[in-house]
């Protein structure tokens, strides 16, 4: 699969994530530190810090890099700018969900808030990268170097 499928594969992937992290969040609020909410946030928690970091690392170094090369005026600046708020909410989610998760019970409102900013974020961030940015790379490589985006490195 190219590089492009595999990241909208991904994208649809996150958007029922965050879909179950907001589910999580309101039976966390109304239930409280259940067993099931408990495991189900554990389980989401490398989705939305390590493996999404991975996700925004090869967009900047495989595809973004290809982008800047052959258009001049193109979404990638602000995808960087974007992939760094979202970054910023990540760790505010990590470090707000361990401190709770230890036991802070005024953690939680922290840690909820940046789970909330981190999927209005990256909702949008996904829907721009699907509907314009990866449809533009399509368009400016030839099939040859679309297959060869997984492989590609700047050196
Ligand atoms: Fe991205
Ligand atoms: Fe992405």
């Amino acid at each position: 699969m190219i590089l492009m499928d595999q990241l909208i594969v991904e994208h649809q992937d996150y958007v029922e994530k965050l879909q179950t992290l907001a589910e999580v969040i309101q039976g966390l609020r109304v239930n409280g530190r259940g067993n099931y909410f408990m495991e189900t946030l554990e389980g989401l928690l490398p989705v939305f810090t390590t493996d999404l970091d991975r996700h925004a690392g090869r967009e900047e170094d495989f595809l973004f890099p290809r982008i800047v090369e052959r258009v001049n005026d193109s979404l990638v600046p602000v995808m960087l700018t974007e992939h760094e708020a979202i970054r910023q909410a990540s760790r505010d989610f990590e470090k707000g969900y361990r401190l709770w998760r230890q036991g802070d019970d005024a953690a939680f409102e922290g840690w909820v808030n940046a789970a909330a900013a981190l999927r209005g974020s990256f909702v949008t961030h996904m829907q721009k990268e699907n509907l314009i940015l990866f449809p533009l790379a399509r368009r400016i490589l030839t099939p040859d170097e679309q297959a060869r985006l997984t492989t590609w490195n700047d050196g």
